[in-house]
This record gives C-alpha cells, structure tokens and sequence, in this order.
C-alpha cells in the first residue's frame, strides 16, 4: 500500500510553545516537520533563520524538511544543513545554476528537494527531477500560511506522477499550501505522497492531535478503497 506522510509546517505553530508544539506533532504521528524559510525578497515575508532549525533539532527526532523561499539561496545551503536541515529544498526560480545547487545539497549531507511557483511551468524543473528525492509542488503563491488551495495544481500534480510511473524519477511528490480535511483527498488522488500542513495543524481549533488525526483519516479512507 501507497505511503502518505504528513509533515507539518511550523509557520503555524505558536512560537511561544514551539518546543512543545512539535513535541505534540510528533506525538500525533507527524512524519517530517516543515520548516519555512524567506527572505522578504523572493516572498513578501520574513521568517526563520538557522537558529530556529538548530532549536527544533533538539527537540525533534524526526526528519527537518526546510523549504528555502530566498533569492540566491546557495549562499545559505551550508548554515541550514549544519543547523539539522535533513532535507533542503530549493525553488527552480532562484537558481540559474540548478545542477550544481541541488549536488551542493547532496554533498553537505541532505537530501535534495526542488520546488516550483504556482505559476512555474512543470516542464521548468523536467531536467532535474531525477537529481531530487523530493519535488514539492506549492499549491499556493509562498509566503504566507493560511491561503487556499489552488485547484490548478491537482493537473500539475499527475503531471509529475505520471513522469514519476515513465521512470523519469523516483523522487516523493510533496504538496504545500491550502492543505486540510477538504482538499487532502483530491491530492493524495492525483498522486502526492507529503503532504505539508500548517493552519490545518497547528491553528485546527481541537488541537494539533485532533488536526493530524482527521488529515490522517482523511487518507485512511482512500487507502483502503
Ligand atoms: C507557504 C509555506 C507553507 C505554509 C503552508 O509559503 O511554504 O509551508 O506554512 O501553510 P498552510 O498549510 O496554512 O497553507
Ligand atoms: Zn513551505
């Protein structure tokens, strides 16, 4: 049976509690927790420095999935995989020089990961897919939590676990943005395998418990079908 993983995106938790905040995700059964980085330059937002993973790193076994949403990020692959960075995640839009930002990655020790715009052709990232062990479609424009889910990406979705099934990959399909009991179905569906959860996690009024439960649910039930 297909693997779904749930990984929730602390841009939603509340940073006074962060340590227990991710304590009770991992509890829950989170998988991965997502971690977002920008610059105010690349998006309209600031948030989170490598202090802030290497603090996460002592409370949390489980894998750090940071997402890079800055200009120029090779400049800063180094400080996020020395700070617990496991996964590191660069958006095609930042970087000229693809292939040598993605080996740079592997190099220091964590798994590659390239990223896409909503409004980035799929076809823009086709010649590096097979460097990556993750392709993370944003579902929203990045920058801010709480947005919904663009509809467009369930074709973009197919696309690339189509690509995926011709042998032109193997890399996990991870979602993010807008991702919550209505929509996580219909993604699962078109073939993703991560899904990246912050408002519907860590702002779900009954608890993060609660959150991750009926995500998981929600995926139980297509997995049995
Ligand atoms: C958006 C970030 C997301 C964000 C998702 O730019 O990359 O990870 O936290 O938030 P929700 O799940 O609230 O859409
Ligand atoms: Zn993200």
């Amino acid at each position: 049976m297909k693997q779904h993983l749930i990984a929730p995106s602390i841009l939603a938790a509340d940073f006074t509690r962060l340590g227990d905040q991710i304590r009770n995700a991992e509890e829950a059964g989170a998988d991965w927790i997502h971690i977002d980085v920008m610059d105010g330059h690349f998006v309209p937002n600031l948030a989170m420095g490598p202090m802030i993973v290497r603090a996460c790193k002592k409370v949390t076994g489980l894998p750090l999935d940071v997402h890079l949403m800055v200009l120029e990020p090779e400049k800063m692959l180094e400080s996020y995989i020395n700070a617990g960075a496991n996964r590191l995640t660069v958006h095609i839009e930042t970087c000229p020089h693809i292939h040598r930002t993605l080996q740079s990655i592997r190099e220091l020790g964590a798994d590659p990961g390239i990223t896409l715009n909503p409004g980035t052709p799929v076809e823009a990232i086709r010649e590096v897919i097979q460097m990556v062990d993750t392709i993370l479609v944003m579902s929203v424009d990045p920058g801010f939590g709480g947005q919904s889910f663009l509809e467009s990406s369930l074709q973009r979705i197919k696309t690339l676990s189509n690509w995926r099934n011709e042998g032109l990959t193997k890399a996990l399909i991870e979602v993010d943005g807008g991702i919550d009991a209505s929509s996580i179905q219909k993604v699962a569906l078109a073939g993703a395998d991560v899904f990246v959860a912050g408002s519907s996690i860590f702002a779900y009024p009954a608890g993060i418990q609660a959150g991750i439960d009926q995500l998981r649910q929600k995926l139980s039930a297509i997995e049995v079908q």
